[in-house]
């Protein structure tokens, strides 16, 4: 899909290191951050719905750079943990932090300014818009100049799209659908990129297209990306970090790979065991 280096949707800069060793950038204009202070991170994180706590205390870091992959069962609170980072589900305890600064609770439109992008696992897209539609809605805080000549870059990531700048996103296939709502996303340029289960109702051919060359992709040109994924295996793969939420908890935080290779992890897929000890701690 990525048919040039140059045609990335991401602004050139540097790629840092896969390690998430780079430094974070500033926070907007505002508070200085410590060099080292992930771009997005959790702390002792408790959230839920009403007075229902889905999320436990979960401990997450996202740096510039890295792919962190959040793997789980059905109904662990994966996309809880998102909501609530994304301040879509309420924080009951501790806190989020973009760069060192706490940004619990903000708004989505206060995030997007601050460089985060999101797209959610259902009502990605507006359906009843065209596919131009949903690139304006996704570059919203642009000005008319700025948004057109953003949506050549995106769209030149997304060849498939410039054919079907006029179709209603409702009349696509599920991969076009999925495809229309990152390119909506990259239209912020966002640094920090949050994915809830991109590849839902993708074929495996689609799903390792997408991860492979829009996920892996993005982090490798230096943002920072919070994958959920179901495709657990596949995700993986690719991640640099993960964590395996097991109700509401993170049974085990490690490298992926050492994630992929664990037979807890099986156990955990198969049995929503949480381990009670011995799971390595990132
Ligand atoms: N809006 C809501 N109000 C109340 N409870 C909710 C809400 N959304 C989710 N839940 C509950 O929170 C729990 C976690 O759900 P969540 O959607 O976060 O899981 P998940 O890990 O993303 O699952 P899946 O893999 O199926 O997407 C579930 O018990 C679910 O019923
Ligand atoms: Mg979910």
């Amino acid at each position: 899909m990525s048919s040039a280096e140059d045609a990335r949707p991401w602004p050139a800069r540097a790629a840092p290191a896969r390690a998430g060793t780079a430094p974070g950038q500033p926070a907007g204009s505002g508070q200085p951050a410590a060099p080292s202070a992930p771009a997005l991170a959790t702390e002792g994180l408790v959230a839920g719905y009403g007075d229902v706590e889905v999320i436990r205390g979960v401990d997450l870091q996202v740096h510039a750079g890295q792919l962190v992959a959040v793997v789980g069962p059905n109904g662990a609170g994966k996309s809880t943990l998102l909501k609530a980072i994304l301040g879509l589900a309420r924080v009951m305890g501790g806190r989020v932090l973009a760069d060192g600064r706490e940004i619990s609770g903000w708004r989505l439109d206060r995030l997007a300014r601050l460089g985060i992008g999101y797209v959610p696992q259902t009502d990605d897209v507006f359906d009843s818009l065209r596919v131009s539609e949903n690139l304006a809605m996704g570059g919203y805080l642009l000005g008319k100049a700025q948004r057109a000549e953003r949506a050549e870059q995106v769209l030149a990531i997304f060849p498939p799209l410039r054919d079907k700048l006029h179709r209603y996103v409702g009349t696509m296939s599920g991969g076009e659908r999925k495809m229309t709502a990152i390119a909506r996303a990259l239209m912020l340029a966002p640094r920090v990129l949050i994915l809830d289960e991109p590849t839902a109702g993708l074929s495996a051919e689609l799903t390792d297209a997408v991860l492979t060359e829009q996920v892996r992709a993005l982090a490798d040109h230096g943002h920072a990306v919070l994958l959920v994924e179901q495709k657990a295996r596949a995700a993986l793969r690719l991640a640099d970090t993960a964590a395996v939420l097991v109700q509401g908890r993170v049974a085990m935080s490690a490298p992926a790979g050492e994630v992929l290779a664990s037979p807890e992890m099986a156990e955990i897929f198969l049995g929503g065991r949480v381990p009670e000890k011995g799971a390595a701690q990132a």
